[in-house]
């Protein structure tokens, strides 16, 4: 290995030059791109990443540990376990890629990020239905609205819905073929909807793996804030993906992936067993909670 100059140390002129000698010619390499967008993207990837290695004075031996944490987030992701977008959810940059997809328009209910657990073909529900299909944990009356921004019902919007379980598991990390915690539903008429859910509890990100290494290393938490998967969709709306956050949860402002949203902290009302269900529903003695989401959708060109 060769000298190299240690961070926080002058960089000589001419060794300054060398180095952006090389960016040079990276950048220029995609000069002869077809495609003006992706060279548009890898000629700022290219100027961004050599900024990065040079700004850090990055050592050969950090660079190949870089390659091996890559390798392995390759070496565990499959249908299931999708180990690059954990990371860029860590990382912030799928937070920050729904930021710039997202624009604020108006009152429109904000985005906030996907996360691996959606799993398309959910089983419908119709108005009042239970989504846990058995899972374990506190009954949740979820009910609200969906309006256009000038405050028009939408009527017929699709709402898909998931979550994880008390112990803090989506079906699709039981390890068999069970549909638990999700479902979708149609807003009625008058756009109101009204289902069953589960009281959300905090949860880990998977971090089993290199990302939940990389957090141990860097003393952060894999900790997910307590929240209610939304995905709504309808004709000449932007389809708007978010989650609902539980007031109150003391993992609100340390969420693992950056997700949490003042305006999308809401009040889950702790109902005592005993007190009568909005539908007359009979949970002899187990407790519930309530809580209300009046979603605003944003116009499909905004
Ligand atoms: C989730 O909320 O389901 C999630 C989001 C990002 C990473 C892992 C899980
Ligand atoms: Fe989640």
């Amino acid at each position: 290995m060769s000298e190299s100059t240690s961070p926080g140390t002058p960089v000589p002129a001419t060794q300054q030059e060398r180095e952006a000698e090389v960016t040079r010619q990276v950048l220029a390499s995609f000069d002869g791109c077809a495609d003006p967008r992706l060279r548009e993207i890898m000629r700022s990837l290219a100027h961004h990443l050599h900024a990065f290695v040079r700004d850090v004075r990055l050592t050969e031996e950090e660079w190949a540990r870089g390659i091996d944490f890559l390798t392995r987030a390759g070496h565990i992701t499959d249908e299931r376990r999708q180990e690059f977008i954990l990371l860029s959810d860590v990382l912030g940059a799928s937070m920050q890629t729904v930021a710039v997809n997202n624009e604020a328009y108006d009152d429109a209910t904000e985005a906030t990020v996907f996360g691996p657990f959606f799993v398309e073909n959910s089983p419908e529900i119709t108005q009042g239905g239970d989504l846990s299909f058995g899972a374990a944990g506190e009954p949740c009356w979820v009910e609200g609205s969906v309006t256009d921004v000038t405050g028009k019902p939408v009527a017929g919007a699709r709402i898909e819905v998931w979550e994880a379980d008390e112990d803090g598991f989506y079906d699709t990390q039981y390890g068999d073929d069970r549909t638990t915690a999700r479902a979708h539903l149609f807003s009625d008429a008058d756009g109101r909807y009204r289902f069953w859910a589960l009281t959300p509890t905090p949860y880990p990100i998977p971090h089993d793996g290199p990302v939940g290494a990389l957090l141990a290393a860097v003393g952060r938490s894999p900790m997910r804030a307590s929240h209610l998967h939304f995905m709504v969709s309808a004709p000449a709306q932007r389809t708007l993906v978010t989650h609902i956050f539980v007031r109150g949860d003391e993992l609100l402002d340390q969420d693992a992936v950056f997700g949490v949203k003042e305006s999308l902290v809401k009040d889950f009302l702790p109902q005592p067993a005993g007190i009568p269900t909005p539908d007359g529903r009979d949970l002899g003695d187990r407790s519930w909670s309530r809580v209300r989401f009046d979603i605003v959708l944003a116009p499909e060109d905004s």
